[in-house]
């Protein structure tokens, strides 16, 4: 994720801690800002729905901030900067690290940078959740974001989940990563979570951690599973292209660039309730009521049939 060469000279400012997937992260690493800074939580508009709930469990001051317009299916990067130009300083902003969940538009490297000039002069702390690393580019990519932060030297924080990039969503693996300005700071920050964790509940389950920590550690292994990594990503690519095509072929009024240009495992599609519950209640398609769909339940089985009921119950 930090990249081995920053690892070897700067890992003694990051506190690291091993968390119950990349929801634990999320919540101790909430519990921490509670704890410790206490100033409201922005979270985008729209986001993976857990974010509002496990923060408002931290007893965080959570509110949106605008990143995506799900009604006409457009990126609203200029509204996210205007209002992060706005935001109180000191503010905390959950920042996606790659493929955002639910609608697959990620900032640009150019775009990370200027978040980070922002909050540095806004004195912001980015929470940057990363749930899909190297899903939606290489991993050096996904990970740029999060580099850039540490680069910078502010304080920061990233939520790792291995639930979806190791194939261990069972195993509950994940980690909490708190970067600081100097090492004696990032000490004692790991004192007091690592207090927090044992209070809440001791000790995070071994298996699934023992399996990627092996893997990460031997060299051979660990091309291999970069290797099926990427081949997981050019599958769910090559089906998120696939998809378009066939939309743009069977509904040829509506543009389906949201479609296309997304990342990751997750896209959202323009559809009314009316038309999730018809193709719930008709089809047996079923997707969350914001039209998200996962990618990876498309097949060269069912792409057809999932294609032909979206146009059967679209209205133009
Ligand atoms: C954006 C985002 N963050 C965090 C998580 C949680 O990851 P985990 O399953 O490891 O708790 C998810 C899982 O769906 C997610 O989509």
């Amino acid at each position: 994720m930090f990249g081995s060469d920053f690892w070897e000279k700067e890992r003694a400012r990051i506190a690291g801690f091993q968390t119950v997937g990349g929801t634990g992260a999320l919540r101790i690493g909430g519990a921490f800002l509670k704890e410790e800074w206490n100033r409201p939580i922005f979270i985008s508009s729209p986001t993976w729905p857990n974010h509002r709930g496990v923060f408002r469990g931290c007893k965080l001051d959570v509110h949106f901030y605008p990143y995506y317009d799900l009604q006409n299916s457009l990126f609203e990067k200029e509204n996210a900067f205007a209002f992060f130009r706005r935001l109180e300083r000191g503010s905390i902003v959950v920042l996606h690290g790659s493929c955002h969940n639910p609608t697959g538009w990620d900032f640009t490297q150019e775009e990370w940078q200027k978040l980070v000039s922002l909050f540095a002069e806004k004195e912001c702390v980015p929470f940057i959740d990363s749930a899909y690393l190297g899903f939606g580019k290489e991993l050096e990519e996904d990970a740029y974001g999060i580099r850039a932060f540490a680069a910078s030297g502010l304080d920061f924080l990233v939520a790792f989940s291995a639930s979806k990039i190791f194939s261990l969503y069972g195993e509950r693996v994940g980690a909490l990563f708190i970067g600081t300005s100097k090492a004696s700071v990032a000490e004692n920050v790991a004192s007091r979570v690592q207090q927090a964790i044992r209070m809440e509940y001791s000790n995070p389950p071994i298996h699934g951690s023992t399996i990627v920590s092996f893997i990460l550690s031997n060299a051979a292994l660990h091309k291999k599973w970069e290797r099926e990594l990427n081949e997981m990503r050019k599958t769910m690519e090559h089906m998120r292209q696939k998809f378009a095509l066939r939309l743009e072929k069977e509904l040829p009024k509506q543009s389906f660039i949201h479609v296309k240009e997304g990342k990751g495992m997750f896209t959202c599609l323009k559809l009314t309730q009316e038309e999730i519950q018809r193709l719930q209640n008709e089809y047996a398609i079923y997707m969350t009521r914001d039209a998200r769909i996962n990618l990876s339940g498309l097949h060269a089985e069912n792409l057809d049939t999932v294609v032909q009921a979206i146009a059967a119950v679209s209205k133009n």
